[in-house]
Order: C-alpha cells, then sequence, then structure tokens
C-alpha cells in the first residue's frame, strides 16, 4: 500500500514555498500525494500554481472579498473535513505562518494524520506582531508531529518549547529551492514571459530601480499612511531613483497605495507580478523595501540589500548577515535608511554581498528523506 500525503497551502508565499515539494514527491512512486489548496487568495495564487504547472486534486476556493479571520479559520477547518475523511492521508503537510496553516493543522490533528510543518520554529516571541502568523506558526507547532525547521535558529526555538529532538530536523529553506528553479528557467535562452517582456518596455532601467512590496496587517491604517509618505518623499528627493511596486490585492492595501502615490511620477503603481518576473525585477533592483517574509529570504541570495518596514523579525539570519535592515514603518527612519543606500557606497557594497542563510536549494528532498523513515 502507497502512503499517502496532503499538501495543503492557500496562499502566495506558501504556494511558492511548497512547490518544490510537489515536485519532488512526486518523483516518489512509492507516495501517493494529492495537493489541496484552500484558495485563501486566488489570483495570486493561481499565478503561482501556472508557473509551476502544479493541478490540485482540491480546490475549496474559499477566498472572499475583505475576508476576516473568524470566517476564513472557520470555513477552512470545515471544508477540509470532507477532503481528510475521503483520502485519508497518512502526513499532512502545511507550510509557515498563514490562516490556512493554522487551521489545516487544526484539522489534519483532528483527523488522526501526522503533522507536518514546513518552515517550522521562525519565532519573535512577540504575540502580536506579526499579526496573526506568530500565533499561526506557534499554534501550528503545538500540532505538528514533524518539524522542518529552516536554520539552526529556527530548531533551537523549537528546542526552547520542549519539542523532541528527534522530531526536528534542520533543511533550509525550500524558497530557495523555488528561487533557483525560477533563476534556472529565466536563464533558459527558451523562456518567454508576456510580463517580463511588458517590464522591459514600460520601465526606465537606466534609472536605480527601487522594488518595493508591503501587506501586513499590523501596517495596516497608520502604518501604510506613514510608508506611502516615506515612498513619496524618496521619489521626490531623488528624481534619478524610480520606484516600482507591485502592489498587493488586499483591499486594506489597495485603499491607501493607490490614493496616495498614484499621482507621483516616479512613482509605477503595478499588479501583483508572477513569480518569475518578481524574481527577474529584483534582480534588476538596486535595493528593496519590504514587509514581506519571503523576500527577505530571496533578496540576500540575489546580493540585494533589503529595508524591512516591521518593528520585528523572526527572520534574524539575514539581519545578522548584515543584507538587510530594519526600519520599521517611520516614516523618517525609512527615507533615511534608503538615502544612505542612495548615496553611501561603502555601505551600499557592504550591505549587498551575496550571502544566503537560507538554504542550499534542497530542502524539498531533505524534507522527502526525512518522511521516508517514518
Ligand atoms: C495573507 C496571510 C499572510 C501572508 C499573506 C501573503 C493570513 C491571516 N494572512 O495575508 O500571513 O503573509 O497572505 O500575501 O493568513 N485578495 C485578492 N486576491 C488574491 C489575494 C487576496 O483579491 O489573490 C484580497 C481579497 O480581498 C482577500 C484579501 O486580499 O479577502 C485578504 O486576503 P488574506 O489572505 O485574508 O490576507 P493577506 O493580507 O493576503
Ligand atoms: N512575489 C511575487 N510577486 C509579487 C510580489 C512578491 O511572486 O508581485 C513573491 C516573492 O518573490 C515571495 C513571495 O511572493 O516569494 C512573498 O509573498 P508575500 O510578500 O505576499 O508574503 P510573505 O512572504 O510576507 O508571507
Amino acid at each position: 500500500m502507497k502512503k499517502k500525503n496532503l499538501i495543503v497551502f492557500g496562499t502566495r508565499p506558501e504556494a511558492i514555498k511548497m512547490a518544490p515539494l510537489v515536485k519532488a514527491f512526486d518523483q516518489q512512486p512509492e507516495y501517493e500525494t494529492r495537493v489541496c489548496i484552500t484558495a485563501q487568495h486566488r489570483e495570486m495564487l493561481d499565478q503561482v500554481l501556472d508557473f509551476f504547472e502544479i493541478k490540485p486534486q482540491y480546490d475549496l476556493d474559499l477566498m472572499r472579498p475583505n475576508q476576516n479571520l473568524y470566517t476564513l479559520t472557520a470555513t477552512i477547518i470545515e471544508s477540509l473535513k470532507p477532503v481528510l475523511e475521503d483520502f485519508k492521508p497518512d502526513f499532512v503537510f502545511v507550510h509557515g505562518d498563514t490562516t490556512t496553516t493554522m487551521a489545516a493543522a487544526l484539522a489534519a490533528f483532528y483527523s488522526g494524520a501526522k503533522v507536518c510543518h514546513v518552515e517550522a520554529g521562525l519565532r519573535t516571541f512577540n504575540k502580536r506582531n506579526p499579526f496573526p502568523e506568530e500565533m499561526n506558526r506557534s499554534i501550528a507547532g503545538r500540532l505538528t508531529d514533524f518539524h522542518f525547521a529552516p536554520t539552526i535558529t529556527s530548531k533551537e526555538n523549537l528546542l526552547k518549547e520542549n519539542i523532541p529532538v528527534n522530531d526536528i530536523i534542520v533543511t533550509g529553506n525550500t524558497v530557495i529551492d523555488a528561487l533557483l528553479f525560477s533563476v534556472n528557467k529565466l536563464n533558459n535562452n527558451h523562456y518567454t514571459d508576456s510580463e517580463i517582456e511588458q517590464l522591459r518596455e514600460t520601465v526606465d532601467f537606466s534609472k536605480k530601480l527601487i522594488l518595493i512590496t508591503g501587506h501586513r496587517r499590523e501596517n495596516h491604517g497608520e502604518g501604510f499612511n506613514s510608508i506611502c509618505k516615506a515612498l513619496e518623499t524618496i521619489a521626490k528627493n531623488n528624481p534619478e531613483t524610480q520606484l516600482i511596486y507591485p502592489v498587493h490585492l488586499n483591499p486594506n492595501v489597495q485603499k491607501p497605495v493607490y490614493e496616495l502615490l498614484r499621482d507621483i511620477t516616479n512613482i509605477k503603481l503595478i499588479d501583483p507580478l508572477s513569480y518569475p518576473a518578481f524574481v527577474w525585477l529584483m534582480e534588476k533592483s538596486y535595493l528593496i523595501i519590504t514587509d514581506s517574509g519571503g523576500v527577505q529570504e530571496e533578496a540576500p541570495g540575489l546580493g540585494k540589500p533589503v529595508l524591512v518596514m516591521r518593528n520585528t523579525t523572526e527572520r534574524p539570519e539575514a539581519v545578522e548577515a548584515g543584507t538587510v535592515i530594519l526600519v520599521g514603518t517611520d516614516t523618517k527612519k525609512i527615507v533615511t535608511e534608503t538615502e544612505r543606500l542612495l548615496n553611501d557606497n561603502y555601505h551600499y557594497e557592504k550591505m549587498a554581498k551575496t550571502h544566503n542563510p537560507y538554504g542550499d536549494g534542497k530542502a524539498s528532498s531533505r524534507i522527502v528523506e526525512f518522511i521516508k523513515t517514518k
């Protein structure tokens, strides 16, 4: 009898980071592996599925406009019940810290399957920051049987919570598996991408490119106002730069960003990019300003300095390595640190060294090999 895996995810970053694992298990004939998407995200998730050519067996199709955490959590758990009862997986894989992660881990636990948590053990130890991700990841951790920690630091966090050492394995982060896959595809002469072609035609690459992303819930409202004020100041003070911002589809992000920044000549607001186009644009950028978890992990591998618009991070490795600086959402601090990178070459070069503390691109195969021992 084949062992059965159910791989569950719902948002863009989970899809990017789970895609390499789906591909790795698809090559293991002794396992039957199925993918279930909650579709907590829709368009932004479908972009990733298209690129990695993943066709989920189950699509719960749960995204609703401006959805709230209560309903989303409840419907994920309810909607997973028939899937778990139909497929009866031995192992359920969840990823990271979203509502899908936490709710799917709980549903999997109820079903009796072994819960496998990819990107386990990241912590700020501040339960409200990032919100609600710190608690999502911690709760998933309590429900988990096998913890795939990306770094030694994340393993140590789990040990502090009395997780048995034999249930933890340090794998590196699958984000690097995905990144290398994409860079490889982008470097293939036969690869064509209409989004990249469009960027080539519409972006002035003779200017220093500042790439921006932002979406965190704890920054909604006041945080986004001061972020936008900072971006406006940077653009106006530094006409030799081009700011480009693929705006997350969350209406709490779209509204302030478009209202406050749409009329500034050297700020370009665009729809979320497909993953390869975003990787391509990261490579072309001078620096990146973001509150994203995944971008913090990818950019150091590409040798790009990153300013992180958060007060805490559960990803201290790149900060310690010197390629990431936390700037929070304070307008003055974002402007000062950006202009320092624009004007101080020595400081820029120090931050821009290619340093990748998050893995070697083999995280997925380590996860598969570990599961084979169970
Ligand atoms: C979610 C995760 C967050 C993760 C982020 C990655 C939770 C609570 N939040 O935040 O941890 O870092 O995804 O991007 O799990 N929307 C669309 N189309 C899409 C995606 C979103 O229209 O493809 C809009 C919808 O109106 C949706 C809203 O964005 O209701 C919010 O989506 P949601 O997944 O609840 O929150 P995010 O801010 O995306
Ligand atoms: N990303 C993308 N298109 C974009 C912006 C980001 O494909 O327009 C990718 C990025 O490379 C990273 C991931 O999305 O892998 C990060 O997702 P997000 O910032 O939404 O979530 P987080 O990582 O903060 O949970």
